[in-house]
Formats: C-alpha cells, structure tokens, sequence
C-alpha cells in the first residue's frame, strides 16, 4: 500500500464527495488529480508570493511534465488579502485567462489563499471545480477542509462568503518544512481545537506526543490525519452549520473578535493564535458558569503554554483593546440570533457544546476581568 492510500481520509457528502490526500510528496499527484477532476483541463493556481517563492515552480513543473496549460495568479500573503479589493482583482485576473467553467482553479498556499481562491472559484461563471492544495498546517487541518470559502468585511471576519466544496484536497507534509516556527504553532492551536471540542484521547495524546509532531515526526502525519478525519466526519453531518458544525468555531468568536480589534495585522496576532487565545477564553468564560472544572481550564493552558501558544489576551502586541470594541465585533458574530450571543462553551476536556443564550452582559462583565488581569 502506497502513503498516499495509507493517508486516504473521505469527506462523504453525496455526490459532492471528495478525498483529502495526506504524504510526503504527494504534491507530485496534481496532474492525476487534474485529469481524474475534469480531463484537459487547464488551470490557474491562485497562491501568494512566499508560498510562489518557495514552492511554485515544483507545482508549475508537475503541470509542463503532464502538458497541462496552467496560470499563475499572485496575492499578497496575509490576511489582508481576504477583502473586496483583492477579490475583484483575483475574479478579474481568472476571467482574463479565459479559462472555462470545465477549467479548474488550485488554491495553493494557507488559509487565506485557500478561502479566497475558493471564493473566486465559486463565482467566477457561476462555479468552476477546484482543488485545494493546502500548504500550512492551519490550512491542512482546517480551513481547506469542509467547503468555507469567503472573505473579511470591515465588519467583521468571514462575514462574505459561499459553502463551495473542493474537488480534493492534496496534503503535502513536505511543505510544513519551509513554515515558520510561529504559523506551525498557530496551525497545532486548530489541531488542539479537534481534541478539545469532542475527541479527549487525541488531546491526552497530543499532550505526550507534542514534541515529536513539532519536530515532523510519524506523529505529524498522524496529527494531520486524525484531525481532517474529525473535521470530515463533522462536516459530513452538517455541512452548513445548521449544527454541531458550530462545535469547530470554539474559541473562535472570542479569537475572531481579538483578531478584528488587530486589524487583521499579522505582525500582532495570526489567526491560530487568536484562536488559542480564544479556546482559553472560552474554557475560563465556561468556568465562570459553572460549567467547567478549573483542572481541565489548567490542563489545556498547560498544553497551549508547553508549545509556545499565547493563552492571555495581553500576550498581543500594542494597545490592550476595550470592551466596547471586543463587543462590537462579538455582536457581528454569525452565529448572533435575535440578539443573543451564541458561544461554544464547555463541560470539560472534550465536552464542547452550543449555547445560544449568553446574554452579553455575561460576557462584557467576564471580559472586563480578562483586560484587567
Ligand atoms: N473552521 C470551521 C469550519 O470549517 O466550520
């Protein structure tokens, strides 16, 4: 049996079905998965400059070997990317290449290059297929994974966007390799995020085995595996979050918020860390109601510390941000019903639940401590 088909993890959604393919190497697939995707297809790779630098004529020289006609369109890594400006250039740069709707796009690069190349692909002549090839861990466990695809508003993150699913999702390990050790970290908080919100064994495992997924060993393979198959099997019963897809938001409304009173600057805090900071909001906000043991609020601040995650909001650099404008952003959160705030909270170490009537006065009083600590 080859790595790839060792590493083999389905997202079953009916005909809309795709693999996720997890490997060293395996980026040397993409022709095959082009032709077996839609034959003779030409395609334009949507990535960013870092990741065109580091890793574009590898994937580039996939395509001549195999003949197929390929484009390359360049964004601007970060998060800033993610925004109408950059949307109505990357949708025009598609169109003027004059590829088809049988034609395919490739989001190569993070979570950023990823959720806006699947945006642009969703729209451009009312949806052309694509592929994601994932190439941070973030990426890779997370957002390439499950059909998100959108863009930032000044209002608040993620708020434009489409359910789009890719074709297949190709996970590379090699290209972890040239990550820098900070967008690493920022990624293992979404693989955390698995354990904590239902699978407890993948977190007391992730606690012995750290060392070794950060130092890319078998454990590596193993986290990324175990992670997209948590996240497929969530997806597959609820694809557009009508549900328990919620469950993978935890930490991310507060994470969002901190994220949009940054500016989305990357140089203060990338979206993993808000995250991390986030899932411990959450776990001490959980506390607070009586709803979590302080142990397991120890036991994950151990964990998140012990790999180098910030856990407190004054770990961002710059101005501490006020309640008011935390609120703000936590008030455009989708998951916001009639006024009440929906969070993802916790009874413990994977025991993470929906609750969708938080007053936010709860939360502007818990969040007055956290800024005053
Ligand atoms: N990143 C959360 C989700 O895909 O639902």
């Amino acid at each position: 049996m080859s790595t790839l088909e060792r590493n083999l993890v389905n997202v079953e959604l009916g005909e809309r079905s795709y693999d996720i393919k997890i490997g060293n190497g395996i980026l040397s697939n993409i022709s095959q998965t082009i032709k077996s995707v839609s034959p003779n297809a030409r395609c334009v790779v949507i990535t960013d400059s870092n990741v065109n630098r580091a890793h574009g004529d590898r994937l580039r020289g996939f395509l001549d070997e195999s003949d197929i006609e390929h484009f390359t369109i360049e964004v601007t890594p970060g998060e800033k990317s993610k925004s109408w400006p950059v949307f109505q250039q990357v949708v025009d740069d598609i169109l003027a290449t004059k590829l088809e709707r049988s034609d395919l796009v490739i989001a190569f690069g993070g979570g950023v290059v990823g959720d806006l190349a699947g945006f642009a692909a969703c729209v451009v002549r009312r949806g052309m297929r694509f592929i994601q090839i994932p190439t941070s861990l973030l990426a890779q466990v997370d957002s390439s994974v499950g059909g998100k695809t959108g863009i930032n508003s000044s209002h608040g993150k993620n708020l434009v966007g489409a359910f789009y699913q890719p074709s297949e999702v190709l996970i590379d390990l090699d290209v972890l390799k040239t990550l820098s050790l900070r967008e690493f970290r920022a990624g293992y908080a979404e693989v955390v995020k698995y354990g904590l919100i239902k699978y407890p064994d993948f977190f007391s495992w992730l606690e012995g085995n750290h060392q070794d997924v950060f130092a890319h060993e078998d454990a590596l393979a193993k986290a990324i595996q175990t992670s997209c198959k948590a996240k497929a099997e969530i997806v597959a019963a609820d694809e557009t979050e009508a549900g328990q897809r919620a469950l993978l938001n935890l930490g991310h409304t507060f994470g969002h918020a901190l994220e949009g009173y940054t500016a989305y600057d990357g140089a203060r805090l990338v979206h993993g860390e808000g995250v991390a900071i986030g899932m411990m909001l959450a776990h001490r906000f959980s506390n607070r109601l009586n709803h979590c043991s302080m142990d397991d609020v120890q036991r994950v601040q151990s964990h998140l510390k012990a790999v180098g995650l910030p856990t407190e909001i004054s770990e961002i650099h710059g101005d501490m941000p006020s309640v008011e404008t935390l609120m703000s952003f936590i008030a455009q959160d989708k998951k916001v019903k009639r006024g009440a705030l929906t969070f993802i909270l916790t009874k413990g170490i994977g025991k993470s639940y929906i609750a969708d009537d938080i007053p936010p006065s709860e939360v502007s009083g818990f969040l007055t401590d956290q800024l005053s600590k």
